[in-house]
């Protein structure tokens, strides 16, 4: 395996990735692992897609629907240990760990969270 060469030029780096001239906020985890997946993971999933590309804060590709300078980060991620108690749902660099969460919870937590940036106290189990 070839080393790849370490860049150090912020604007070649801007340029191979773009998102780096995004103003981001905050970025928003989705477990979509197996148990999660069994209440409801892709939906919640979906459903954050949803409601932060229709606001414009989705950051991403532009060709995707998205706003290449969004404030929020969604990412798709695996199991984080609320197998039993999910959909996981965390949200960074808050560090708040959210369980249970149903698709009807994700506007919720978008308003709420993200755009006011109050804890929806209800489903966080872990605020560091
Ligand atoms: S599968 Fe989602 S926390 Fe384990």
């Amino acid at each position: 395996m070839a080393k790849p060469k370490f860049i150090t030029d912020r604007g070649e780096l801007e340029k191979l990735a773009p998102m780096l001239k995004a103003p981001i906020k905050r970025q928003v985890f989705v477990c979509t692992g197996k148990s999660c997946s069994a209440v409801g993971g892709q939906e919640v999933m979906a459903e954050f897609s949803r409601i932060l590309t229709e606001k414009g804060l989705r950051q991403g590709k532009e060709s995707k629907g998205r706003n290449p300078l969004g404030e929020i980060v969604l990412t798709e991620c695996h199991s984080i240990g609320f197998c039993s108690i999910g959909t996981a749902v965390m949200v960074y660099p808050d560090g708040t760990m959210y369980g249970q969460v149903q698709p009807e919870d994700a506007a919720e937590i978008v308003e709420e969270h993200l755009e006011k940036g109050k804890v929806v106290e209800r489903l966080a189990l872990i605020k560091l």
